[in-house]
């Protein structure tokens, strides 16, 4: 399995480095474990990583979508259930820490379960025991729990939307996925190695491609706000759809960071509001001086402005006055 980690988490910034490092250590210890970070980053791939390089390797790995589950069916599909539990229940079900058993259950999205659920998780943290929905009998387990979520639990607990106790339980240890543009040259590595292996999937059917050095050039620059799974589709997309042997493609709207993660939502508000305003101003007095030709005390009149802070306007966006050709008479 050590090699196969190497082959399935890509990328040798030493920030990534750090990662690796972190999850062999902790596959060591049979506790429990919070994956954070942005969609994308491999908070699930980190979570098999930690399994198969585990005690638990031979036992199953069971990942559960905690967001995809209805509110009312967390519990059954978590505990199980016993016949006529509910109205659908014809059966009894074992349900998926049963499936569990002596493995791991990965609990993605861990932030959607509900009050309910979240206090039944936290009670089987706590002493390993739960009963299935409908049921009396108490069960004992030997499961491994890893949670993961893109949101920050701590505002969460803050806010009282997530039980503080089962955060602390569930954070014994914590492993941050860095997002792709923290994580050096790695978003160019990466998308090489994922062309290669097109190159090899579909070689009897075209000749290998190439990325064009712009292309790495923006990949790098680029903010990749869906992380590895964007870089990875992206790279299909642009081979699937280049002609030629050089892919030269565009990635979407470069430099205008699309959907930042939250915590960057204000930085990058506050550079867009301060870049709209200045592109605002700029052809605002553009325009004013065009009019007054070059006036300053005319456009500001235009403006509605007094002289002196019109006349700091116009040597901010360094738009051309009389006066810088000796013929603004008014000043
Ligand atoms: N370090 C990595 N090296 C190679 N592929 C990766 C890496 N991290 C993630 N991926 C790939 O990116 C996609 C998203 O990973 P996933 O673990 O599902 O992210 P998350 O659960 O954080 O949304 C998957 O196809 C996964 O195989
Ligand atoms: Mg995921």
């Amino acid at each position: 399995m050590a090699d196969k980690l190497e082959s399935n988490l890509l990328g040798s910034s030493p920030q990534f480095a750090h990662v690796i490092a972190q999850i062999r250590r902790i596959a060591k210890f049979d506790v429990a474990v919070l994956i954070g970070g942005e969609t994308g980053t491999g908070k699930e791939l980190g979570a098999r990583a930690v399994h198969y390089l585990s005690a638990r390797a031979q036992q199953p790995f069971i990942p559960v979508n905690c967001g995809a589950l209805a509110d009312s069916l967390v519990e059954s599909e978590l505990f199980g259930h016993e016949r006529g539990a509910f109205t659908d229940a014809r059966q009894a079900s074992p349900g998926l820490i049963s499936e569990a058993e002596g493995g791991t259950l990965f609990l993605d999205e861990i932030d959607t379960l509900s009050p309910k659920a979240q206090a039944s998780l936290l009670r089987f943290l706590q002493d390993g025991t739960y009963r299935r929905v409908g049921g009396t009998q108490t069960r004992q387990t030997n499961v491994r729990l890893i949670a993961a979520s893109n949101a920050n639990l701590d505002e969460l607990a803050r806010a009282r939307q997530f039980r503080r106790d089962l955060l602390y339980r569930l954070k014994v240890m914590n492993l941050v996925m860095p997002p792709l543009r923290e994580r050096g040259n790695d978003a160019v590595e990466l998308a090489k190695i994922f062309l290669d292996r097109l190159n090899r999937q579909y070689q009897e059917q075209a000749a290998p491609k190439r990325f064009h050095a712009d292309m790495l050039a923006a990949f790098a620059r680029y903010a990749w706000p869906g992380n590895i799974r964007e870089l990875e589709h992206f790279v299909q997309r642009e081979y699937l759809m280049s002609e030629g042997e050089v892919i030269h493609g565009a990635l979407p709207q470069d430099g205008a960071v699309a959907a930042p993660a939250a915590d960057r939502y204000n930085t990058v508000f506050k550079q867009a509001k301060a870049k709209v305003i200045a592109d605002f101003e700029r052809s605002y007095v553009a325009a004013a001086m065009a009019r007054a030709r070059g006036n300053i005390s005319h456009a500001a009149r235009i403006a509605g402005q007094d002289r002196s802070a019109f006349s700091k306007l116009v040597s901010k966006y360094r738009v051309a006055s009389m006066a810088e050709q000796g013929q603004d008479s008014g000043d």
